[in-house]
């Protein structure tokens, strides 16, 4: 599994956390900023991340900023990509498990490291149960694909 990491300058230190958490799961990842050296928009960052990851180049994304709230907002726009905004191991996996998200993002501001390791952990962990909510998901890609061709 090949995972696209991204945060603004608002995430910029949990997205260290979970880079560290990756490389004692062994995961393969790749780094897309932000540098931060000034604050940065979110937009900037989300959109191409997405676009990484809907495009099938990476399997899932990660997306962290102060509140993980612009991240999400930005990464639900690209067709095909599914980012749950997560604060709690219970959403996080029945995220993975009901939805089949394909993004996470977090905000910084509004959890400690602990709790954003284990629940990145736990989605980077969990798999889609299909089934019924193959169904459910089915139909967001039919309205995705109604939509925007
Ligand atoms: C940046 O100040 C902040 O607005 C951003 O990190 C994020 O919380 C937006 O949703």
């Amino acid at each position: 599994m090949k995972i696209a990491i991204a945060s603004d300058h608002g995430g910029l230190n949990l997205r260290e956390e979970i880079k560290q958490l990756m490389d004692e799961m062994n995961i393969q990842y790749e780094d897309f900023g932000c540098e931060c050296e000034t604050s940065v928009d979110y937009p900037d960052y989300a959109l191409p991340v997405a676009e990484k990851v809907a495009s099938g180049e990476f399997d899932r994304g990660i997306l962290i900023c102060g509140t993980g709230i612009g991240m999400s907002i930005s990464a639900n726009k690209v067709k095909g990509i599914r980012c749950a905004l997560v604060h709690d191991t219970f959403s996080a996996k029945a995220t993975r498990e009901h939805n089949n998200s394909n993004m996470l993002a977090m905000g910084e501001r509004v959890i400690g490291p602990g709790l954003a390791r284990e629940i990145a952990r736990v989605w980077l962990t969990t798999e889609f149960e299909g089934g019924r909510h193959e169904n459910r998901v089915s139909k967001i890609t039919a309205f995705e694909n109604k939509v925007q061709g």
